[in-house]
């Protein structure tokens, strides 16, 4: 991709086309969206994996619509050229095809997404069809389900077996077939996941699920090490943030404490200077305020 200008769900369709891997990330907040998208990521997606990396909960399932789409307002802000993708969360979609339309809306209109995803597969190609007829792009979700850890005993690898492999294939197909403009294939064994990529027209992006995918995503917390202690197999970390991050408070807890910090250079003196507007905090460069 050399063009500047916002990635959308026919770019996403022409960059599988062309062969071109499609980078995701997830992102939270506006200072992150900034930095993932200055770098290069094709697609923010504000995952309801918040739930637990931001909020601390041991599964998605405590997440809310609400919560969603604030995250979702934040995203937006920092965000320029990444599509940016609000994750429907734990039933906000699942009682009814009116829930559904309703809570993707206000994704889209109160928070600011340029498309929505949602866990499932044939079981949700209705309400996709709905949503894309309604002008809502809609991903999907299939393989290891994170809204399903009870249904499915927790985060376990899907498709090993004959059957399994066969009901991601029609999953699949359903949610293409329904218009999905994209599905990501989560934790699922790499050769069924090249034969999906394969089979639909839509772009798969994986996540756990091998190279045989059209794209990759990956949780950013995960990927930049902002957790020392997590490491699944999936995952490559690219920086070790948590290590770093805690070597520079330690640094500023020791200045603080041994009067190091500030310096004068970094205070204000009486005077002129002292009525001149200061910045106060950094906010994402082209946010909206
Ligand atoms: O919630 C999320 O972040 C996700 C991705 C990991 C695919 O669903």
């Amino acid at each position: 991709m050399t063009t500047t200008s916002r990635v959308n769900i026919h770019t996403l369709r022409q960059m599988k086309e062309r062969g071109e891997k499609i980078a995701v990330l997830t992102a939270y907040d506006a200072t992150f969206a900034r930095l993932l998208d200055e770098a290069g990521a094709d697609v923010l997606l504000v995952g309801d994996s918040l739930g637990m990396v931001i909020q601390g909960h041991e599964t998605t399932l405590p997440v809310t619509i609400e919560e969603m789409a604030y995250h979702c307002r934040a995203v937006a802000r920092g965000a320029r050229r990444a599509h940016v993708v609000g994750d429907m969360p734990f039933m906000s979609y699942q009682a009814s095809i009116e829930q559904g339309m309703q809570n993707a809306g206000r994704l889209m209109k109160e928070g600011g997404c340029h498309s929505v995803k949602l866990e499932g597969g044939a079981a949700q190609a209705e309400l996709v069809a709905r949503l894309v007829a309604a002008g809502i792009p809609a991903m999907g979700h299939i393989g290891l389900t994170p809204q399903s850890f009870h249904q499915l005993g927790g985060f376990k690898v899907q498709g090993k077996d004959p059957g399994g492999r066969a009901r991601l294939l029609d999953d699949a197909r359903a949610l293409d077939e329904a218009g999905a403009y994209a599905i990501v294939l989560e934790a699922i064994p790499a050769d069924i996941a090249r034969e999906i990529s394969a089979t639909v027209s839509c772009p798969t992006i994986g996540i756990g699920a091998g190279l045989g995918c059209d794209g990759q995503v990956l949780v950013s917390y995960d990927l930049l090490g902002m957790d020392e202690s997590f490491k699944p197999r999936f995952v490559r970390r690219y920086a070790e943030l948590g290590k770093t991050i805690k070597e520079a408070v330690g640094a500023y807890v020791t200045d603080v404490r041994s009067g190091a910090f500030p310096s004068d250079a970094e205070s204000f003196a009486a005077g002129k200077s002292a009525a001149a507007a200061v910045p106060l905090y950094s906010t994402p460069a082209g946010a909206k305020r």
